[in-house]
């Protein structure tokens, strides 16, 4: 019977997947603001790299603009967790305006490094995604000493001052496997080159995609929920396709998948970017369940239970509101 020779079809679930600490906190840093101060809420940029995320956040009050100077003077604006130059803070000083930082705290951590190899007058290679808004934010902290190298065949235009002074600092949600290509090559030119004290892809980004590799190869299709945006989303379906997997896409929603990837197609992988709430992962499971692939077996690469605390500003303005 054909039941015998069609293969079962399964999803594979990958975790860790969805929120990372950083997300999760400039999530409710909106949330929190929106309840204490009542709307409107100012954000500057995307609070995070996912449509659904910004638009439910919308309807509740908060305003995403692109710079401070289309923020009221006066008002309460929040930084997104993908951070910004100092320049930025200046900018809003001088405007008077409330701000609450909810940078995550792995990218100010990149910041420290830069400020601090840029005080000791290094030359500083950011390998990053030119135009995303963290390289922005990490080189604004030192422009005159950092340089962006925007993956391996961008290592051949790189120049330095001095090749005896020079160390690596990246972005945090890049592919791991791409940076470090980025890195063997750099270090072809600059033998002396130096890495971060400690890494700079973040454990989130990092955990995603071990998970991705552990079931890209048993894995017809890959579908990863996320925004075209998101920078560790666009990894993910990379990594997929890289290790493996036969097809691969990326959706923000149930509703923009296709009955025609599922063409003989047994097992499903699914998984989600960082920014991405589980409701939305919930929709593609019941979208595939309808269609015969209600098995859903979880492939686990780590254990997450990193958890950040608010951002200060914020904190002492709940405390003072109890
Ligand atoms: Fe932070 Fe990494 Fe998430 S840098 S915002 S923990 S993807």
């Amino acid at each position: 019977t054909p039941a015998e020779t069609t293969p079962a079809k399964k999803v594979l679930l990958a975790a860790p997947r969805g929120y990372c600490a950083g997300v999760d906190r400039a999530v409710v840093t909106v949330e929190k603001a929106l309840e204490l101060y009542g709307a409107p809420v100012y954000v500057r940029k995307q609070i995070v790299h996912n449509k659904h995320v910004v638009q439910t956040l919308e309807r509740r009050g908060a305003i995403f603009v692109d710079e401070t100077d289309e923020v009221p003077e006066g008002a309460t604006v929040i930084f997104s967790a993908h951070g910004v130059a100092p320049v930025v803070h200046e900018e809003a000083a001088a405007r008077s305006l409330k701000t609450i930082d909810a940078t995550c705290p792995l990218v100010t951590k990149v910041h420290r490094e830069a400020v601090r190899f840029a005080d000791e007058d290094y030359d500083i290679l950011l390998i990053g995604h030119e135009g995303h808004e963290e390289v922005v934010g990490t080189a604004g902290e030192a422009p005159d000493h950092v340089t962006l190298v925007d993956g391996p065949d961008d290592v051949d235009n790189v120049t330095v001052r001095d090749p005896e002074k020079v160390v690596w600092l990246s972005q945090t949600t890049l592919s791991v496997d791409e940076t470090m290509e980025t890195v063997d090559r750099l270090k072809q030119r600059f033998p002396a080159l130096q890495s971060p004290p400690s890494d700079d892809i973040c454990y989130a980004t990092q955990n995603r995609q071990l998970a991705v590799k552990k079931m890209a190869k048993d894995t017809d299709l890959m579908i990863v929920v996320g925004s075209r945006n998101s920078s560790n989303s666009v990894r993910l379906v990379e990594v997929a396709l890289e290790h493996g997997a036969r097809a691969g896409h990326l959706v923000d929603y149930a509703d923009e998948l296709d009955e025609a990837w599922l063409e003989g197609v047994s097992t499903v992988g699914v998984t989600s970017g960082a920014s991405v709430p589980e409701v939305l992962v919930r929709d593609v499971l019941t979208w595939l369940a309808e269609r015969g692939y209600a098995d859903v077996e979880a492939v686990v690469a780590a254990e997450e239970t990193l958890l950040f605390s608010l951002p200060t500003e914020l904190r002492r303005d709940l405390k003072a509101r109890k």
